[in-house]
C-alpha cells in the first residue's frame, strides 16, 4: 500500500472511495455531504464507527476529536472497513490538529496498522485490496501546510509503522519457527538489507564473554543460544545509544515450570529483542544522526536433565554471583549479562533495555501500558512524553530504598527473586540495577513491555497478538533528543 500527498483539492482527485471523518459528531461541517443518508443508515459518528455509502463512493468514520490518538484509531478503522470493499485507490483530506506533523503521522500510521493482519499460518490469506491512498493537502479546518513537509511526514511515519509491523511479525511467529538461531538470522538479514554491522555469538562465544547467567538459562534447550550485536553507525553521530532486548523465544518457566494456562503466549517473551531489531531498522531507514547498538540475548528457557535449578548460584559477566530461587525469573539473568556486555563494548550515552520481564508489571499498569523505570527523573520524563506523543502508553514506577533489600541473598551477591510477592516489576528492575555500573546509573532506562507487547484480544488499532510495542516511542524519543541537541548547539 502506497500513501501519497497531493496538492489537488479532494474533489479533483479520482479514486474508488473517499474516507471522510466525522469529528466530534459534528454533522454540520461542510465536508459532511450525506447527512440524511448517514442518519437513515443509523450512523452516529462514534469513535471508530464506520458507514459505507457505495453509491456515493464514500466511507465515513467517526472520531471523537482531532487528537492524534483518535485520528490514528479512526483511520485504522476506516482502512479495515475499506478492505471489505473492492476499492483499490482511496482518497482523503487532512485532519490536522494542534500539531500538524503529529496528525499526518497518526493518519498514516492508522492506515498502515489498519492494513495489518498476521496470516502467515492461515491457508486462506486475508485480503489487501487497497493499493494506494492519496491524501489531499486540503485540511478539514482549512489549515495550510507545505506539501513537501507533509510528504516527509507521511514517508517517515510509513517507515516507523512498517518497522512496527515487522516486529509484530517476528513476535507472532511460533516458537519452533522462531528459535534463537532464527532470530539471529533475522538480525543478519536486516544488517545485510540496511547496511548495518552485525556480530553473532554462539554458545562458545557467550561462554568466552563469561556470561554465566545467560548460559545457565539456555542450557536445557535443544536450540542453542545466540547473542546478537547489531550496530548502525552514521558519520558524526550526536549520541551513542545501546538498546538491550530480552529474546526468550520461549519461556516455559524452566524447572519452576509455568502452569499450562500461563505458558500459552510465551512465544511473546522475545518481544523486547524484536523491538530492538525494529527500532534499529527504523533508525537506519530514517538515517537518524545517532549511533545505535542493539544487543539481544536470544534463548529458550526449558526443562531437562541439564536444566539450571532453584538453589544454583550463577556468576554473571561482571563477576557478581546470583542465587537462583525461581527459574522462571530468567529474563533478568539474560539481561544482566547483556547489560554488562553493552556497557563494556559500547560505552553508550544512553542505555535502554526492553523486556517482557514481569507479570507484576501487567498487574500494576494493566495490559496496555509499558512500565518505565530508572534512576533519572528527567530521562524518565522525557521518554514518557515522547511515548505519549507517539501514541504509546507508559507508566513510571518509582524505586525506593526498602525494595532494594528484598532481593538480598544469604549465600550470593543477589537473589533472582524478591522475598515478598509485591512490587515485582520494581524488584526485577532493581535486580538489573546490580549490573549497571556507577557511571551508567543515570543513563539507564528499563522498559517492561510485558503488558502491551502481546495482548490476546484486539485493542484500538492493534490486532490480537503482538503490537510492536516500543518502536514508535523510542523513535519519537530519539527525534526529541536530536532536536534538543541541535537547539542547544545553536543557542
Ligand atoms: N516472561 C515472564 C513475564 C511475563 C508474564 C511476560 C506475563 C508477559 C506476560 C517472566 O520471565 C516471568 O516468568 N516472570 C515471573 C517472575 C517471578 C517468578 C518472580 C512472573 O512475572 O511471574
Ligand atoms: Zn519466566
Ligand atoms: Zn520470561
Amino acid at each position: 500500500m502506497q500513501i501519497e500527498i497531493s496538492q489537488k483539492p479532494r474533489s479533483e482527485i479520482s479514486a474508488d472511495l473517499e474516507i471522510v471523518c466525522v469529528i466530534a459528531k459534528d454533522f454540520d461541517h461542510h465536508w459532511i455531504e450525506d447527512r440524511d443518508l448517514l442518519e437513515s443508515a443509523g450512523f452516529e459518528g462514534a469513535q471508530d464507527e464506520t458507514c459505507l455509502l457505495p453509491e456515493k463512493k464514500r466511507l465515513y468514520v467517526g472520531s471523537d476529536s482531532l487528537h492524534h490518538d483518535d485520528i490514528r484509531s479512526a483511520f485504522a478503522a476506516a482502512l479495515r472497513a475499506a478492505r471489505k470493499t473492492k476499492a483499490e485507490h482511496l482518497k482523503t483530506g487532512l485532519y490536522l490538529g494542534k500539531c500538524s506533523a503529529q496528525n499526518i503521522k497518526a493518519m498514516t500510521e492508522g492506515m498502515v496498522f489498519g492494513d495489518y493482519d498476521y496470516d502467515e499460518y492461515k491457508t486462506e490469506k486475508s485480503k489487501h485490496p487497497v493499493k494506494r491512498v492519496t491524501i489531499s493537502i486540503e485540511d478539514f479546518n482549512s489549515k495550510s501546510i507545505d506539501a513537501d513537509k507533509a510528504s516527509g511526514y507521511v514517508e517517515s511515519s510509513v517507515t516507523v509503522a512498517r518497522a512496527t509491523n515487522y516486529v509484530r511479525n517476528l513476535v507472532n511467529t511460533p516458537p519452533d519457527d522462531m528459535t534463537p538461531e532464527m532470530l539471529a538470522l533475522k538480525a543478519v538479514s536486516l544488517a545485510e538489507e540496511n547496511g548495518l554491522d552485525c556480530i553473532v555469538l554462539d554458545e562458545k562465544g557467550i561462554e568466552a564473554e563469561n556470561m554465566g547467567a545467560f548460559l545457565a538459562v539456555s542450557r536445557a534447550s535443544d536450540h542453542p543460544p545466540r547473542l546478537v550485536h547489531l550496530s548502525y553507525r552514521p558519520q558524526n553521530p550526536l549520541y551513542k545509544i545501546a538498546l538491550v532486548g530480552k529474546g526468550l523465544t520461549y519461556d516455559s518457566g524452566g524447572l519452576s515450570l509455568k502452569p499450562a494456562e500461563y505458558m500459552v503466549t510465551m512465544k511473546s517473551d522475545k518481544a523486547g529483542a524484536c523491538a530492538v531489531l525494529g527500532i534499529i531498522k527504523a533508525v537506519s531507514e530514517l538515517k537518524l544522526p545517532i549511533e545505535v547498538h542493539g544487543i539481544v540475548g536470544a534463548t529458550e528457557n526449558m526443562i531437562g536433565g541439564n536444566a539450571y535449578k532453584p538453589d544454583d548460584v550463577l556468576r554473571a559477566k561482571n563477576g557478581k554471583t546470583i542465587e537462583i530461587r525461581n527459574t522462571d525469573a530468567e529474563g533478568r539473568l539474560v539481561l544482566a549479562d547483556c547489560l554488562c556486555y553493552a556497557q563494556e563494548k559500547v560505552e553508550p550515552d544512553y542505555l535502554l533495555d526492553f523486556a517482557t520481564l514481569t507479570g507484576a508489571c501487567v498487574v500494576a499498569l494493566g495490559e496496555y501500558t509499558t512500565g518505565l523505570m530508572g534512576h533519572d527523573r528527567a530521562l524518565k520524563h522525557s521518554f514518557s512524553k515522547a511515548a505519549s506523543n507517539a501514541g504509546e502508553l507508559t507508566g513510571t514506577l518509582p524505586f525506593n530504598r526498602y525494595l532494594k533489600k528484598l532481593i538480598k541473598s544469604d549465600i550470593a551477591d543477589v537473589c533472582n527473586i524478591s522475598s515478598t510477592r509485591y512490587g515485582g516489576a520494581l524488584t526485577a528492575a532493581l535486580f538489573l540495577d546490580h549490573f549497571i555500573e556507577k557511571e551508567y546509573k543515570h543513563k539507564w532506562l528499563h522498559l517492561d513491555i510485558a503488558g502491551p507487547a502481546y495482548v490476546e484480544k484486539a485493542w484500538g488499532y492493534n490486532q490480537a497478538g503482538a503490537s510492536g510495542a516500543g518502536v514508535r516511542m523510542t523513535i519519537k524519543w530519539f527525534e526529541q533528543i536530536i532536536k534538543q541537541n541541535l537547539k542547544d548547539k545553536n543557542s
